[in-house]
C-alpha cells in the first residue's frame, strides 16, 4: 500500500459520510497507537467539532494556524484532544466561513491559497505520525490542496447520484494532482443490493474507476453515538470497518467485511 500519511477525505456531494470516515479513521489509528491530527477543513458546514463531542472545548481552530507566526511551536496549543480514550488523536476544528473571508480580504489573498498554507503548515509539524482532513461537499477546496496529500479517499454511498460525484471527485482531484486515490464505500446495505437492485461494491468500484479501500457497513447505533458526540463502540459493525481500512493503509492484508459476522459470512452477495 503506498504511503497514507497525509489522508484527504472528499466527494463532491455533501452527507455521504466523509466526516464519519475522516472520524472513523482518526479513532482506528490512535487504538493502534498512532499519534493522530483530524482537521476540519469543511469550513461552510463544519461537524466535527459536534461529532467529536469538542464544540464545547473548541476555542481554536483552523484560522489561529493560518495567522500563527511559529505554527510548529503553535499547533498543539491550537488542538484540542477531545478523546480521554485516545490522548494521541488531536483536532483542529474548522473556522467559520466570515472568519476566512475576513483573513483572505485582510490578506489578499485567496480562501483557497489560505487553506493550501495551513496544509503547508500541518505537513511541516513532524509531531504526528497521520494527518487525515475533512473537507466539504464539493471540490473547490480539495482541488486546492489535494497535491499536498500523499493518499485521498474518496467516499461514496450506493446511490447512483453519489457515485457519480465519486466519479466526478475522482477525475478532478487526479487533474488537481492527487497522487494516490481510493474509494470508502459509506452505509453499505445488502439487503438493498439484492432487493431494490442498488450499485454492489463492484459495480461501485467499476462505476468510479476507482480501487476499494474499504465498505462501511450501514450502522444504525452510529447515528446515535454521533448524536452525543461519541464514537460508536468498538464492537460494532462501522468500528470494525475502519479498523480494517486502517490496517490496510498500515500494509496488512484484510478481508474486505473482517471481523463483520453475519456480512462476512455472505460477503459474495455484496459483490
Ligand atoms: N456507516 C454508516 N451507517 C449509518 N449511517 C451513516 C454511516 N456513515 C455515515 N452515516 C450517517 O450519514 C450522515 C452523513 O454522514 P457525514 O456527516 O459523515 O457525511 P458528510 O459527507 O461528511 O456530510 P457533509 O457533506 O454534510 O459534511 C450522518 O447522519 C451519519 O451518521
Ligand atoms: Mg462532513
Amino acid at each position: 500500500m503506498p504511503s497514507s500519511r497525509r489522508l484527504l477525505v472528499a466527494s463532491a456531494k455533501g452527507g455521504v459520510g466523509k466526516s464519519t470516515t475522516a472520524l472513523g479513521l482518526a479513532a482506528a489509528f490512535a487504538e493502534r497507537n498512532e499519534r493522530v491530527l483530524l482537521v476540519d477543513f469543511d469550513i461552510t458546514s463544519r461537524s466535527l467539532d459536534m461529532l467529536t463531542g469538542a464544540s464545547d472545548m473548541t476555542v481554536r481552530d483552523i484560522a489561529d494556524l493560518i495567522t500563527s507566526d511559529d505554527p510548529a511551536a503553535d499547533i498543539r496549543r491550537i488542538c484540542t484532544h477531545p478523546f480521554e480514550k485516545y490522548p494521541e488523536l488531536s483536532f483542529i476544528a474548522a473556522c467559520s466561513p466570515e472568519r476566512l473571508s475576513e483573513l483572505s480580504r485582510h490578506s489578499e489573498k485567496t480562501e483557497e491559497m489560505l487553506l493550501r498554507e495551513a496544509v503547508v503548515r500541518l505537513c511541516g509539524c513532524g509531531d504526528y505520525d497521520r494527518i487525515i482532513c475533512d473537507t466539504g461537499g464539493g471540490c473547490r477546496i480539495p482541488a486546492a490542496v489535494a497535491d499536498l496529500f500523499d493518499f485521498t479517499v474518496i467516499v461514496s454511498e450506493q446511490s447512483m447520484t453519489s457515485i457519480r460525484a465519486a466519479e466526478y471527485a475522482a477525475s478532478c482531484l487526479e487533474r488537481a494532482g492527487a497522487r494516490q486515490m481510493r474509494l470508502v464505500v459509506c452505509g453499505f446495505d445488502l439487503t438493498s443490493v439484492r432487493r431494490e437492485k442498488r450499485a454492489g461494491v463492484i459495480e461501485m468500484i467499476d462505476r468510479c474507476a476507482l480501487p476499494c479501500l474499504g465498505v462501511v457497513p450501514y450502522d444504525r447505533k452510529l447515528q446515535k453515538a454521533q448524536d452525543n458526540g461519541r464514537l460508536p463502540d468498538a464492537g460494532s459493525l462501522s468500528a470494525a470497518a475502519y479498523s480494517n481500512i486502517a490496517a490496510r493503509l498500515s500494509g496488512e492484508e484484510t478481508p474486505l467485511f473482517c471481523g463483520m459476522g453475519a456480512l462476512y459470512r455472505r460477503r459474495a452477495l455484496a459483490l
